[in-house]
């Protein structure tokens, strides 16, 4: 087996096989849009040659020349040893098949309503909407991919971090938005309107609890805590859209809300909801939603 470092010349398939190797002798965590070695190797490896990760390849023979070895090298190396997630290091992820520029302004895209949005809610949605909202949208993911599934859709987009807006801005502006999209700084719903009315409030807001944030990996501590933290039971920020999301839904609409590990916690304290959990298909679970009336 090369050794990642020692490489002078290779092929791509060689820099991904001696870049898996490297990376799986150190303890990493993934969870950043990827689940195992193999597929953070070849992620780097191709973006370090300037290839898209998500295009078709005719062969993985290729030379590497030495310019993107040493990216490539470089790369690994921070991977490996700093734990800076794949995402953070090139710039770029997916989300609900879309691009989107990240760094550590906001979280990385991951969230599994990533799915629900591909698939235009079905069957949760009686019609496509005409209003929406992205509650907590960090790099904005959420709302673009809606505007972009649902083109007639207008959406507002809050976020508390003006780091987060930056680069919300910078998707927004990749995703030619216009005036579809509208963001907005604030603490939750503070800065909307209030008469405005959504036919589906989707939010994947902080819901980390004071456990797992003392626990949490080095990799999740590049990410804003911001975006992850929510107080002792990671409720915080849930129980707030929970008591005032009614406000803001037409009355055939519904919330969506991602609570992650909290779900249980969220089942405690809100057991007279009518909560309904949703399946994933493509992996995920602790979202769940709600419809205006049960609120
Ligand atoms: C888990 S991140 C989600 C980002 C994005 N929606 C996504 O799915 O990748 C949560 C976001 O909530 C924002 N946030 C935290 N507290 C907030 C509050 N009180 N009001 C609005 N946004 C808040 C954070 O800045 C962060 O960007």
């Amino acid at each position: 087996m090369p050794d990642l470092f020692t490489l002078k010349e290779c092929t791509l398939a060689e820099l991904i096989t001696a870049g898996e190797a490297y990376l799986l002798e150190h303890p990493l965590v993934y969870g950043h849009g990827t689940d195992n070695a193999f597929d953070e190797a070849a992620w780097l490896a191709l973006e370090a040659c300037g290839i898209s990760p998500i295009d078709p390849l005719d062969s993985y023979e290729i030379a590497v020349d030495q310019p993107h070895l040493q990216q490539a090298q470089q790369w690994f190396r921070r991977r490996a040893v700093d734990k800076v997630p794949v995402a953070y290091l090139t710039g770029r992820a997916w989300f609900a098949g879309l691009e989107f520029t990240v760094d550590e302004r906001a979280l990385i895209p991951r969230s599994p309503i990533a799915e629900l949005i591909h698939k235009e809610f079905t069957p949760w949605l009686q019609e496509a909407p005409g209003t929406a909202l992205d509650l907590c949208c960090g790099g904005g993911c959420i709302g673009i991919a809606m505007a972009t599934v649902f083109p007639q859709c207008v959406i507002d987009a809050v976020d508390l971090s003006e780091d987060a807006l930056e680069l919300a801005a910078i998707n927004v502006q990749k995703h030619r938005m216009g005036d579809q999209l509208q963001l907005h700084r604030g603490d939750l719903f503070a800065p909307l309107n209030s008469n405005q009315k959504y036919d589906v409030i989707v939010s994947n807001p902080p819901y980390v609890d004071a456990r797992d944030m003392r626990d949490i990996s080095p990799e999740f501590g590049h990410e804003p805590q911001m975006g992850l933290a929510a107080g002792p039971d990671g409720l915080d920020i849930v129980e707030r859209i929970l008591a005032e999301s009614k406000a803001f839904l037409n009355p055939n609409g519904v919330l969506i809300v991602e609570v992650g590990n909290s779900k249980e916690a969220v089942d405690k304290r809100f057991s007279r909801l009518d909560l309904v959990w949703l399946d994933f298909e493509y992996g995920g679970e602790g979202v769940f939603l709600l419809d205006a009336a049960s609120l």
